[in-house]
C-alpha cells in the first residue's frame, strides 16, 4: 500500500513537538508544508525563539548549522543533508589562507575584520567569531558592512565575491577580489574570497538584453550573489524576501524577469507577468534534493525514537560561531 506522505506529514506535524522549517528554494510540495519560511536571516530569528525541541529544516546545511549554532539546546534534523555549492568553497584552512594572504601584504590581523555570509560552514563562522567578526545575509549585508567599517578595519568579506563586490559597489567602496587580477589589500576596503553561487551566475547581460528587447518597460529584479555586470544592469537587487516583496508589490500588470531560483520565481506572482531571467532553468540542485517522501521519514524517524539526519556542531565551533551569528542578530 502506497503511503499518503502528505497526510503522513500533517498528522506527525500535529503530534510531535515539531517545526518544520523551508527555505523559499524548495519544490512547491514541501515548500507548503513548512510551519516557518523565510529568507536566511528570517529563518534563524524565527528558530531562535520558536518554542518547539524539535526543527526538521528543509533547505541546505548551513542553514540547518545555523539553527543548532544559535539555539544548541534544540534537536535539528535535515531530510537531506544537503550543502550549498557556494558554503563547500571555503573552509576553515581557506580562511586562514586569506587572512595570510592580507596579512603578507601589509594589513595585521589585528587590522582585519572578517565578515562571512551565512552560505558558510559553522567551522568558518568560527573563525570569524574568533577574530571579533560577523556573520550577514543577502538581505542585512549593506547594515553589517556600514557596522564593520566603523571598526577602522579593512574587511575581509567571505565566501562569495559577488555579494562583497556588489555590496561594496553600493557604498562607494574600493573592493578586489583575491586571485583576481591585483588585489592590493592596503587599496581596498573589502577584500573578497573568489566564492560564487553557480546557479546565479547563470544570468547574463544577453538575458537582460533580450527581456528588455522582448518586453520594452519590463523591469529585472535579481539576487544580489548575481555577478556585479548584472545587478548593475537591473532596476533592483535583493534576498528572496525583498525580492517578493518588490514583485508582489507591482502593478498586476507590470512585467517582471527575474534572477534567482526558479521554484521561488514560479510561485511569486502567480497571475502571471513574472518570467525566469534565463534561457537556462537556475535550479538549486541542492536544494531540490529534498522530497515529501524524505520528510515525512524524518519526521517518522521522531515518532520511532531513531532520529535520523541530526545535526551534531562540536561545543568550540557553536562557541565561536554563536559569536558571529550574534553580533549579526543583535543588528536591527
Ligand atoms: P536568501 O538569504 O536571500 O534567502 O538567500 C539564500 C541563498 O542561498 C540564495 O542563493
Ligand atoms: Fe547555495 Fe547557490 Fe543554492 Fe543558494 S542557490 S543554496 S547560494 S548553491
Amino acid at each position: 500500500m502506497s503511503i499518503d506522505y502528505k497526510a503522513e506529514i500533517e498528522r506527525l506535524k500535529k503530534k510531535l513537538p515539531v517545526t518544520v522549517v523551508g527555505h523559499f528554494y524548495q519544490r512547491d510540495e514541501v515548500f507548503k508544508m513548512a510551519d516557518i519560511t523565510g529568507d536566511s536571516l528570517e529563518l534563524a530569528r524565527k528558530c531562535k525563539v520558536d518554542k518547539n525541541p524539535w526543527v526538521v529544516f528543509c533547505g541546505v546545511g548551513f542553514m540547518g548549522q545555523s539553527v543548532k549554532v544559535i539555539a544548541p539546546e534544540k534537536r535539528v534534523l535535515m531530510p537531506k543533508i544537503a550543502c550549498c555549492a557556494m558554503a563547500r568553497m571555503i573552509d576553515s584552512s581557506y580562511f586562514d589562507d586569506s587572512v595570510q594572504y592580507m596579512v603578507d601584504r601589509g594589513v595585521p590581523k589585528e587590522n582585519i575584520l572578517p565578515i562571512t555570509y551565512i552560505n558558510s560552514d559553522a567551522t568558518v563562522k568560527a573563525k570569524v567569531g574568533e577574530m571579533g567578526g560577523l556573520v550577514c545575509t543577502s538581505s542585512n549585508a549593506y547594515k553589517i558592512i556600514e557596522k564593520g567599517l566603523e571598526s577602522g578595519k579593512k574587511i575581509l568579506f567571505v565566501p562569495d565575491r559577488c555579494l562583497g563586490q556588489n555590496f561594496a559597489n553600493s557604498m562607494g567602496l574600493k573592493s578586489c577580489v583575491i586571485g583576481e587580477g591585483e588585489c592590493d589589500p592596503k587599496e581596498a576596503d573589502v577584500i573578497c574570497f573568489n566564492g560564487f553561487c553557480s546557479v546565479h551566475q547563470l544570468f547574463t547581460l544577453d538575458d537582460i538584453e533580450f527581456y528588455r528587447n522582448k518586453y520594452p518597460g519590463i523591469l529585472i529584479a535579481v539576487h544580489p550573489e548575481c555577478d556585479p555586470a548584472i545587478v548593475d544592469a537591473s532596476d533592483f537587487a535583493g534576498s528572496t524576501s525583498q525580492l517578493i516583496k518588490y514583485v508582489q508589490e507591482l502593478d498586476p500588470e507590470q512585467k517582471v524577469a527575474v534572477g534567482t531560483e526558479y521554484n521561488l520565481v514560479n510561485r511569486m506572482r502567480p497571475n502571471g507577468n513574472t518570467y525566469v531571467l534565463s534561457s537556462t532553468k537556475p535550479e538549486c540542485p541542492t536544494m531540490n534534493e529534498t522530497t515529501l517522501e524524505d520528510l515525512y521519514l524524518t519526521l517518522k524517524s521522531i515518532e520511532d525514537g531513531q532520529p535520523i539526519n541530526e545535526i551534531v556542531v562540536d561545543a568550540h565551533t557553536v562557541k565561536y560561531a554563536n559569536l558571529a551569528l550574534s553580533r549579526m542578530l543583535a543588528i536591527k
